[in-house]
């Protein structure tokens, strides 16, 4: 389907176009308020026709939230990683060095955020934005606690507690799922860094980035995070935390404690550890 087909289709399902009274309306109904920290993960074609599209859905929720609030996004740099581990698609192993010797290193300003739609990557060009500097895995931010989130991101442990996750969780942030499941809600990677799972493998990776001005390929050993578990984690949350979905244009939107949620998806992953680890094995549902 090309472009303007799918945004036809979003144009039929609409009955009227979306504004940004009405997103801002809709975000402060479903409980977004002056001066949150708000982690989003977004699809502007759920919300229906909008006027203005990822940039009305930023500005939005920069009014909902107010100067004193921070807005924090994705901005994942997934092509830049060790090309053994590429599943979709695999390239030959006979491209590989070839691939980690020419990867374009990763650079805040100009690398562009991969496969988390249009809005993270719209918003990381916004003024005042700050991109985290880790060169896979990177957050952007902006507002009043932006610059704190976002600095020192490590390299291993990237979703861990002195990364932009920690922080948000230790600031309470909410998470707010904008017409996206709980398969999106990278929060519960940081349950999988806290659950500290005895024989949960390590992963080696790998990614192009700059380094004292030089570009180098660098190198390091994380968890080997896993989302696909995330749906089924979500919905046992949303059961026990009775959250409350609300339509926002055409688009279910959840807003989450983030600690809770993370708390939560530690406990789950410890109860069902065998479950989880066994990924390679057959999924059967955990009595
Ligand atoms: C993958 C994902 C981004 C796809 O959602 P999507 O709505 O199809 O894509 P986008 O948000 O990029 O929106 C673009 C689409 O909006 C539609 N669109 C275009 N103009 C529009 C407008 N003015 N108003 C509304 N929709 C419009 C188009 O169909 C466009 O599709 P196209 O890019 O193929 O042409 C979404 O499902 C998702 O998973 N988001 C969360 C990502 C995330 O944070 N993941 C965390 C990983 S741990």
């Amino acid at each position: 389907m090309s472009h303007w087909e799918k945004e036809k289709e979003v144009v039929e399902r609409s009955d009227l176009p979306i504004t940004r009274d009405v997103l801002t309306a809709g975000f402060r109904s479903l409980g977004v308020q002056k001066g949150d920290v708000l982690l989003v993960h977004s699809s502007l074609s759920s919300l229906g026709w909008v006027v203005g599209g990822a940039v009305t859905v930023i500005d939005a929720l920069m009014e909902a939230m107010g100067p004193e609030g921070t807005v924090v996004m994705p901005s994942f740099t997934t092509g830049n990683t060790e090309p053994s581990g590429w599943r979709r698609p695999p390239v030959p192993e006979s491209w590989w060095d070839t691939i980690r010797q020419e990867m374009p290193p990763f650079d805040p300003v100009t690398t562009p955020v991969r496969g988390l739609g249009v809005i993270p990557e719209v918003f990381r060009k916004y003024r005042g934005v700050i991109r985290s500097n880790h060169p896979q895995l990177s957050f952007t931010a902006s507002g009043k606690r932006a610059k704190d989130i976002m600095e020192n991101h490590p390299l291993e442990a990237p979703f861990g507690e002195e990364g932009p996750l920690g922080k948000l969780y230790r600031l309470s942030a909410k998470i707010l799922l904008l017409g996206v499941g709980h398969s999106a809600n990278t929060s519960l990677h940081l349950s999988e860094e806290l659950a500290s799972l005895e024989g949960h493998p390590p992963e080696a990776q790998g990614a192009a980035a700059i380094e004292d001005g030089v570009r180098v390929w660098q190198t390091w050993e994380q968890i080997d995070y896993d989302s696909y578990l995330f749906g089924e984690i979500g919905t046992a949350f949303d059961k026990e935390a009775g959250t409350k979905p609300q339509k926002i244009g055409l688009a279910q939107c959840s807003l989450l404690e983030m600690s809770a949620l993370v708390d939560f998806g530690v406990r789950w992953l410890k109860e069902h550890r065998e479950y989880y680890l066994g990924e390679k094995l057959p999924r059967d549902a955990p009595s």
